[in-house]
């Protein structure tokens, strides 16, 4: 059973503005997403009512404010199927959480002469942090190099992935192309050879059924903003034995056991790695994303995303002065669509589309490595969410007709 996605736009009160007097068609969702009033209301009773520190107060809202916090771990335990809810650590976002195990796990497990393997098109959130630890630590990294249908093939991950690598740190989907990779497989591989597997699930995590076990993944880290949650709100999933034997990151109230005044002990999981004042309105927002999210359903979810990029593929392929890179095969994509148009920069192509009320990205998309390899300055991109339309994307396909148009084309 599908679902009415014109019932659903109306728990999105941001989706019902016009902009430059066009109504808004928000086809930036890989940025961030809009959230329903079922979110922004969970994030409002909170506030109202349970406002406290949670850990801390005896009293009654700081045992409320407790309860919200740790129910909301529960909650993405479940929705990731993590072992225990000790494995699920609340970050600010999927950086944080990234950093977190490059400067916990990283900076004390690799060692010179160690392999970092990463792929190409990694966002700088998953590129920079382990690029410091090379440096710090004289480890080298690798890159997973992608084919003509911008794929990873077997023979690339097995060549690139050896008995030398120590952390395999890969992005599920693409920002940029759209690629699904083979995290399973990559995960069984890097296994084999004594590595461990860190997943960036940001883009993956509202677009399709992400489960930390069957995946195999070591770690796991994702954004709540990215999953029609707040913004502030991330998450580290991590192996509870990997957890256990890491040093904090960050260091101060509420992490520690006992301190004395030359040294401390710390908190068991999760608390270790949750050094301050925690963002609980952020995770009573997550967890009430996360229930608005299943209480759709993510095959159903996935689905009218699959008709609505493999509509928007057809169409734009038609046009023989726009050149998609990403993957054509939708078996091996997500729905987020790169593009270039023939003889126009990516920023006049998303600002004139503004001016239709078409929100689109364009630059580099934080992977400037993968634009180097591609050989291109920077892209546009449309990125599909539960709420847009098929009429939607025919506003697009029509306005970027009228891109060509107002730079001076033909057609
Ligand atoms: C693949 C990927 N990883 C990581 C991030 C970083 O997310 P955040 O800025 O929420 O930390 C993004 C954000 O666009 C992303 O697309």
């Amino acid at each position: 059973m599908g679902f009415s996605v014109h019932e659903i736009r109306q728990d999105f009160p941001a989706l019902a503005q016009s902009v430059h007097g066009k109504p808004l068609i928000y086809l930036d969702n890989a940025a961030t997403t809009q959230r329903p009033v079922q979110v922004l209301e969970a994030i409002e009773r909170y506030n109202h009512f349970a406002n406290a520190n949670p850990h801390r107060g005896v009293h009654y809202l700081g045992t409320e404010a407790t309860r919200a916090y740790e129910q909301a771990r529960e909650r993405v335990a479940r929705f990731i199927n993590a072992g225990s809810r000790k494995e699920v650590i609340f970050t600010r976002n999927a950086t944080e959480a990234l950093n977190l195990v490059a400067f916990a796990f990283g900076l004390a497990q690799v060692k010179a002469g160690d392999e970092i393997v990463l792929c190409i098109s990694e966002h700088h959130s998953n590129l920079v942090p382990w690029q410091q630890i090379a440096r710090l630590t004289g480890a080298k990294l690798k890159y997973l190099y992608l084919d003509e249908e911008f794929c990873l093939t077997h023979k690339e991950i097995q060549a690139k992935i050896t008995d030398t690598t120590k952390i395999v740190a890969i992005a599920q989907m693409s920002n940029v192309l759209g690629t699904i990779y083979p995290v399973r497989e990559i995960a069984g591989w890097a296994h084999s050879q004594g590595a461990v597997v860190v997943v960036d699930a940001a883009q993956s995590i509202p677009h399709q059924v992400v489960d930390v076990q069957a995946l195999d993944a070591d770690f796991l880290v994702f954004s709540g903003h990215k999953i029609y949650g707040p913004m502030g709100i991330g998450v580290l999933y991590g192996r509870e034995e990997l957890l256990r034997e890491m040093p904090p990151y960050q260091f101060g109230g509420d992490m520690i056991e006992y301190v004395e005044e030359e040294s401390s002990t710390f908190a068991p999981l999760p608390q270790k790695f949750e050094a301050g004042t925690p963002n609980v309105e952020g995770a009573v927002g997550l967890a009430a994303a996360l229930d608005y999210v299943e209480s759709i359903g993510l095959k159903q979810i996935a689905e009218h995303e699959r008709n609505l990029t493999a509509y928007a593929l057809e169409e734009l392929r038609k046009l023989r002065w726009v050149r998609v890179h990403g993957p054509l095969d939708m078996a091996q994509r997500g729905p987020v669509i790169s593009f270039e148009i023939e003889g126009c920069h990516p920023h006049d192509v998303a600002t004139i589309l503004d001016t239709y009320g078409v929100a689109v990205r364009a630059g580099h998309h934080c992977a400037q490595p993968l634009m180097n390899y591609l050989k291109i300055p920077a892209s546009s991109r449309v990125s599909f969410a539960l709420y847009n339309t098929k009429e939607e994307v025919d506003v697009f396909l029509e306005s970027i007709l009228n891109v060509r148009k107002w730079l001076g084309y033909g057609s």
